[in-house]
């Protein structure tokens, strides 16, 4: 392994174990040496010759390493010169001149000599590592660039070398790495060897070097924004200072603590406000932050917590109120103020919710309303129509940017007591989605066991909503949640009569819309007929919300004659003058029908406005026997119609029906009126009329209105709706309903006024409706609609003639 060369003589040389020192041939380096054996060794060494091994230690910490503790490789170094401290340590400087292998340690006088065998160098030609070498070089000076540890001369010394090997070595001493990494570069025998892993150490530590600079300058400009803010807040505070006014901030601060205090929160609330403000003195002023929470407080402290209206508990101030704002309703009046005795007597009332059910305009919101009035509270009024988000009820956390309270805590911020009239309206149109169901929190709210907490997620403190007095209205109480429907005390609201519309109008509308279009009473009078056109003609409705419009649209016009002709201007509204003001009657005078008609019944249906008139158009001709249903039925009341067919079928013979009429004829069953959504099934006994009068060329009766379910076996079942069903034939002036039996209880919610104007009929087969509703058959000249007669048996069957 070992040549017969120079390098194969071993030496045998006083040596100093070396701590974190690595010294390379090549280089001048000084240290400092104290152990006493360092010490003794290095007087040998001078003594003779000034040949010194020096190897570095394992373990630095060590004070007297063995042998097996030192790196065998090190170097042989020239002692250049040394100097005794007065402490007693040794100052020294020598020159690396060859790397040794140790083969052999012995102590001897207290310090170490090695047996030292010299490595020898490996010729390499420098030409072909002349890349190598620039590439060395150009990442050296990047390094001594961004290291302050380095001094600049160190760099041109070693770039100035032209040999690989002391190139190598040069750059190895200035590296400031762990010293097992120099040991390594130590330990590497070949010059290229030795480069190629100098030049990846570089890389390295100049990314490193590279990534500090970075992280230092970013620090940098950190402190300094801080310390310019910090400035200029001062800066400020001076000039405000020097302009003579008090400094802001404090009286800032001074006011929201007063605020807070006057607020009389509870003492969570109190202090989670305290505990804001003084987040808020420690931001700066102008800062994002600081808005935010500036926010949060004002809505804090601007929560009605302790005010409260006085209550008027007086019942017959409330009666009084209640009849001034309303005309007719008597029931539901009477209801309120039994209401209200019973919350008076049950001090802290946990009863159930008021709920005003009933179609658009007949006074829902404005019962609400007078009944804030006659108890002396606030009114607030919430439209739940569209509502789909439970954060819309109960708001967003405060994490969220733009962040604000829900509806109810708005709503009671816009009261300013604790104790308003809360109105819930149209808790019917709540939607509900993927963002949460908003009824649930509309629960709590409503729950009188809960909603003395309740918490919003913005104010994030508990809030007493015990005081509040909830009414809840909607148009119908089917699409209402179950759970909240069970909270709910409901009085209905069925509609008016056409006398009560025109009273309404009389003693209510017209007053109001008179002075809010700023007019006087003698600019203009209503006939009474002129109202009662409005009603029949021009509306169609079971409030009077229409009603109203139009009158403003009459009195809109009259202002501007005021305004043109002057202040003594007078307008008399007549019957007659109306189509001036609004055009063309919209509506037939009524829906009964001029003439008693072979095949055309009237129905009766209830929709979401109220009662509605359904007439029912039978016609026959020449076919095989189709059905053809139009009008837009939904599908309840297709199968209702062949219900009726197939009834009418099997009993044809009874009515003097030809038994084949269906292989001769086709039947079409047409409800016209396209607005009114048609389903349901309690169009079936009007069905069944049309087409038996069409088959039999019987008239019906044109005064006659019906509704009611068929079976197949002609048994007819309830219906719901009955008062509004009523309301609506009471409108159109028909003399005689036909209606189940079983409906007979519903009667007694029906107005007296309505009840005296009508014959109502209670069947429980449809014969007794066919007996009442035909007329004996006419001759085809006299009938101005009908089917194919002549071929037709028009024989009349037992007992159903007048
Ligand atoms: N019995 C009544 N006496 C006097 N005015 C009435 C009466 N009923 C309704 N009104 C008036 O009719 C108008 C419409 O009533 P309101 O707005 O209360 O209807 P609503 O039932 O709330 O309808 P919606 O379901 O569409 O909200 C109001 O101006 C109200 O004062
Ligand atoms: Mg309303």
């Amino acid at each position: 392994m070992f040549g017969r060369d120079k390098s194969d003589v071993t030496e045998t040389l006083p040596m100093v174990p070396m701590r974190d020192v690595v010294v390379f041939p090549h280089t001048m380096i000084p240290f400092v040496i104290g152990r006493q054996s360092s010490i003794k060794a290095l007087e040998h060494a001078t003594a003779r010759g000034k040949r010194i091994f020096l190897s570095a230690q394992h373990d630095a910490t060590r004070d007297n390493p063995g042998p097996e503790e030192i790196y065998t490789l090190g170097t042989v170094c020239n002692v250049v010169q040394s100097l005794k401290l007065p402490d007693g340590n040794v100052k020294v400087l020598v020159e690396g001149l060859e790397r040794g292998r140790a083969l052999e340690f012995h102590e001897e006088n207290g310090y170490l000599r090695v047996a030292v065998k010299l490595v020898p160098r490996v010729e390499e030609p420098a030409a072909s590592m002349e890349g190598l070498m620039s590439k060395v070089i150009g990442q050296f000076e990047q390094y001594v660039k961004l290291s302050n540890n380095l001094h600049y001369d160190a760099m041109l010394a070693a770039v100035r070398v032209e040999d690989p090997g002391k190139l190598a070595d040069t750059i190895s001493s200035h590296l400031v790495v762990p010293v097992e990494e120099k040991q390594n570069l130590l330990e590497i025998a070949t010059a290229q060897e030795r480069l190629a892993r100098i030049a990846s150490i570089l890389e390295a530590e100049v990314d490193k070097l590279n990534v500090d600079r970075r992280i230092q300058g970013r620090v940098k400009k950190q402190m300094e924004r801080a310390q310019k803010e910090y400035y200029l807040n001062e800066k400020m505070k001076a000039i405000q200072k020097e302009l003579g006014r008090k400094d802001d901030r404090a009286s800032e601060t001074d006011d929201l603590r007063k605020k807070i205090e006057q607020a009389r929160m509870p003492k969570d609330a109190e202090e989670k406000a305290i505990q804001e403000l003084k987040r808020l003195e420690s931001m700066p002023p102008m800062s994002a932050e600081a808005t935010v929470s500036r926010n949060y407080l004002d809505w804090l402290i601007a929560v009605p917590w302790a005010r409260k209206t006085r209550e008027r508990k007086d019942l017959h101030a409330a009666e009084q109120i209640l009849n001034d704002d309303h005309y007719g309703l008597e029931k539901v009046k009477e209801r309120i103020v039994e209401f209200l005795a019973v919350r008076q007597l049950v001090n802290n009332p946990k009863g159930p919710i008021l709920c005003f059910v009933g179609p658009p305009g007949v006074g829902k919101t404005s019962l609400a309303r007078s009944i804030a009035r006659c108890t002396n509270r606030k009114f607030v009024r919430l439209s739940l129509g569209g509502v789909r988000d439970e954060a819309e009820v109960r708001g967003h956390r405060r994490t969220y940017i733009g962040a604000f309270p829900g509806q109810i805590i708005q709503m009671m911020k816009k009261a300013g007591a604790r104790n308003p009239v809360f109105l819930l309206d149209e808790v019917d149109k709540m939607a509900m989605d993927f963002r949460g169901d908003p009824s649930a929190a509309l629960l709590e709210v409503l729950d009188p066991e809960q909603n003395h907490s309740f918490t919003d997620h913005y104010l994030d403190v508990e809030f007493d909503l015990s005081a509040v007095f909830f009414i809840a209205t909607a148009n119908v109480l089917h699409t209402i949640p179950q759970a909240l429907q069970d909270r709910l005390e409901v009085i209905r609201l069925p509609g008016y009569t056409e006398r009560e519309k025109i009273e309404i109008a009389q003693r209510h509308l017209l007053p109001k819309q008179i002075k809010s279009h700023g007019l006087e009473p003698k600019n203009v009078a209503f006939a009474e007929q002129a109202l009662e056109e409005l009603v029949r003609r021009y509306t169609r409705e079971a409030g009077v919300r229409n009603m109203e419009r139009e009158m403003s649209t009459i009195l809109r016009k009259v202002a501007r004659k005021v305004v043109l002709e002057g202040r003594d201007y007078s307008a008399e509204i007549t019957a007659a003058s109306i189509p001036d003001y609004l055009g063309v009657p919209r509506y037939r005078t009524t829906q009964k029908e001029e003439h008693h008609e072979i095949g055309l019944a009237t129905g009766l249906a209830w929709t979401e406005v109220g009662g509605e008139i359904l007439p029912i158009e039978v016609t026959l001709m020449p076919g095989k026997g189709a059905l053809r249903l139009t009008g837009k039925l939904g599908d309840v009341m297709q199968e209702s119609a062949h219900a009726a067919m197939s009834f009418v079928r099997s009993r044809a013979e009874d009515y003097g029906i030809p038994r084949d009429f269906n292989r001769r004829l086709d039947v079409h069953i047409h409800v016209p009126e396209g607005a009114i959504p048609k389903d349901g099934p309690s169009a079936g006994i009007t069905m069944c009329t049309a087409l038996v009068s069409a088959l039999t060329r019987m008239p019906v009766r044109r005064d006659v209105a019906m509704t009611g379910e068929i079976t197949l076996r002609g048994k007819v079942l309830p219906i719901g709706g009955v008062k509004e069903k009523l309301l609506a034939a009471h409108r159109i002036g028909v003399t005689m309903v036909i209606m189940p039996r079983e409906n007979e209880k519903d009667l007694a919610e029906v107005p007296k006024n309505v009840l005296e104007g009508l014959q109502v009929r209670l069947v429980d087969h449809i014969d007794e409706v066919l007996k009442l509703a035909l007329l004996p058959p006419e001759t085809p000249a006299q009938v101005s609609a009908g089917g194919p007669g002549e071929e037709l048996g028009t024989a009349v069957p037992d007992g159903m003639t007048h």
